[in-house]
């Protein structure tokens, strides 16, 4: 009796304690990495301080949308963990988009942009919203004539793009967005500081959501710097998602490859400051982690997780909350007569 009740108080001791997150650390240490500090160098787009005040200006202007009235910002609130909050994104003249709208932060650390992976990097993806319908509605020729019709922004280009000729383009906007966007990271999230090496960086609970991620499987797909982002796997690889949560209609990667065993093939999103971000998939149908972490238990690896199994892995989760960029809002240069007006 004395000797069962040393094996159930072991755990309880301080060693142990340690021994148990030592080990959670290391196996977690071969599968993630942290946040880096420093914000990454992007090959070919140098991130000089005055590309990427002009970037942060641009992310905020309304101009850049044919309304003038949605920004970058709009649909990726930079106070709101860089998403909208809405099951999926409304746009210009209150369209609602097919798709939920997935934060900018840390996106530069994702293999490719979008949940289908369409756009290679955040320069090529800058330019599709901007001339989406549903999201900003313009075009490349009404962008740059009203850039150069506000009198404060061809100096700004000239500044970020030194020795071109003509510096107020459709490409160098994007360029702009894109080195600012790579400053949207989010480093220092208790797991972070856990993966560099404190243990008590994360509670009992999270570091047993974590072994939960781990052993069960999530981590297969979630892994890395960014905890997923890096790559793309069918929604439903073991039980096909509810139509409402895996509409139909959105056939995901097969959209960009044409190849059938990319039906309902996504990106894996990255879990990084998954706790602000919800409603949660593609479709956004799910608004609660909890919830979000069912549907993956039985979607992707066939198990249904017990309730302590669902909210340690949610405790976990809340742990990849990172330090939230802290962006002071942009004056912006002001319009002229000869400004292109708003078209509702
Ligand atoms: C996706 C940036 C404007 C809604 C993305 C992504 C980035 C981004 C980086 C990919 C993130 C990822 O895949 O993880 C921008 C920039 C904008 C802009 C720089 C301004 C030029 C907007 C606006 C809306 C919007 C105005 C809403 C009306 C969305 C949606 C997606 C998305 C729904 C996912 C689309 C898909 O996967 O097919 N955006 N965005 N974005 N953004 Fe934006
Ligand atoms: C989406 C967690 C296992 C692939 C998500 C989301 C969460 C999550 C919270 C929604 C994120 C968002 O909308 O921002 C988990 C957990 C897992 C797990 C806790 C283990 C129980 C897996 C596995 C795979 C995978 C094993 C790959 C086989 C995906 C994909 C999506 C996703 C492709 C996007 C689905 C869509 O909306 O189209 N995961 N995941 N996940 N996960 Fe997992």
């Amino acid at each position: 009796m004395k000797g069962k009740w040393i094996i159930l108080l072991l755990p309880l001791l301080p060693g142990c304690v340690d021994a148990t997150a030592k080990e959670t650390m290391s196996k977690a240490q071969a599968t993630f990495k942290p946040i880096p500090a420093q914000a990454p160098a992007i090959k070919g787009n140098e991130a000089t301080k005055a590309k990427v005040d002009l970037g942060r200006m641009l992310f905020f202007d309304p101009r850049l949308s044919t309304s003038q009235l949605i920004s970058c910002n709009t649909c990726h609130n930079v106070g709101l963990g860089g998403a909208d909050l809405q099951e999926t994104s409304v746009g210009h003249g209150w369209q609602k988009g097919p798709r939920n709208a997935p934060t900018v932060f840390n996106a530069v650390y994702n293999v490719a942009q979008f949940w289908d992976g369409r756009a290679k990097d955040l320069q090529t993806q800058a330019k599709g919203p901007v001339q989406a319908s549903v999201e900003m509605n313009s075009n490349p020729e009404l962008v740059v004539r009203t850039l150069k019709n506000i009198p404060g922004y061809p100096a700004l280009f000239e500044a970020a793009f030194p020795g071109y000729r003509d510096p107020v383009t459709f490409d160098n906007m994007a360029k702009a967005i894109e080195v600012f966007e790579a400053t949207l990271v989010t480093p220092d999230a208790p797991f972070d500081h856990f993966l560099n090496g404190e243990p008590s960086a994360l509670n009992a609970r999270e570091q047993t959501g974590l072994g939960v991620f781990m052993e069960k499987g999530c981590a297969a797909c979630h892994g890395g710097i960014n905890i997923g982002g890096a790559a793309y796997y069918p929604f439903g690889v073991r039980e096909i998602p509810t139509a409402e949560i895996r509409p139909e209609s959105d056939t995901g990667r097969f959209k960009v490859t044409n190849t059938a065993s990319d039906k309902y093939v996504f990106r894996a999103p990255s879990l990084r400051n998954v706790a602000l971000t919800q409603p949660y998939f593609h479709s956004g149908k799910v608004w609660s982690l909890k919830d979000a972490v069912v549907v993956m238990g039985s979607a992707q690896l066939g198990m249904k997780l017990n309730e302590t199994e669902v909210n340690d892995t949610v405790a976990f989760l809340k742990s990849l909350t990172g330090k939230q960029p802290k962006i002071d809002y942009p004056l912006l240069p002001p319009s002229s007569d000869q400004t292109p007006h708003p078209q509702l």
